[in-house]
């Protein structure tokens, strides 16, 4: 009887740790694409603190942190908060959360086409546009710890 129970409890942690290993690579691929994405609006920052805008320089940019917030809208499968700072609110308010992503990513495709136009203003507007969807998605989406 004792075994049995010793087996059960056995067998219950090991496929909890399988549900739980499920998403470690989602949750790594996307804490990764964070990383990749805050280096790259850093450097877009620094770009728009220049004397003279190299826009050859911004394009690429932007561009490139419009495709890893595309991308991160695949990496939040449900059920994927645990050992990360996701919070599970994200699965409740899904179409607001990707709304977030949606407009940042809105934000990256007008700075491109700011680039081709060489329109600073509307280029500068859509960074302070894209750091806002930051701090409000972090805000309300994303735990303390
Ligand atoms: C739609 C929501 C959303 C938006 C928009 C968003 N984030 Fe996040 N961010 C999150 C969530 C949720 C986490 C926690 C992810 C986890 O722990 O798996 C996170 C984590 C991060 C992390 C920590 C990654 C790590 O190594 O654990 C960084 C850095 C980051 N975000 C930067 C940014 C930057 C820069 C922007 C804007 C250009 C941004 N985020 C926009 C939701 C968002």
């Amino acid at each position: 009887m004792e075994a049995e129970m010793k087996k059960i409890g056995l067998i219950t942690l090991l496929s909890l740790s399988a549900v739980a290993a499920d998403y470690a690579q989602e949750i790594e691929a996307r804490q990764d694409n964070f990383q990749y994405l805050d280096a790259t609006v850093d450097l877009l920052d620094d770009a728009f603190d220049k004397e003279v805008l190299d826009w050859n320089e911004i394009m690429p940019l932007a561009q490139s942190a419009h495709l890893t917030v595309e991308e991160q809208k695949t990496l939040f499968p449900e059920g994927s908060a645990d050992n990360s700072r996701a919070r599970t609110k994200i699965w409740a308010q899904k179409a607001e959360f990707e709304g977030k992503f949606d407009t940042l990513s809105q934000q990256f495709i007008l700075i491109s086409e700011a680039a081709v136009e060489q329109d600073d203003v509307a280029a500068r507007a859509a960074l302070d546009k894209a750091f806002a969807q930051c701090r409000s998605c972090h805000m309300n989406y994303r735990s303390l710890w």
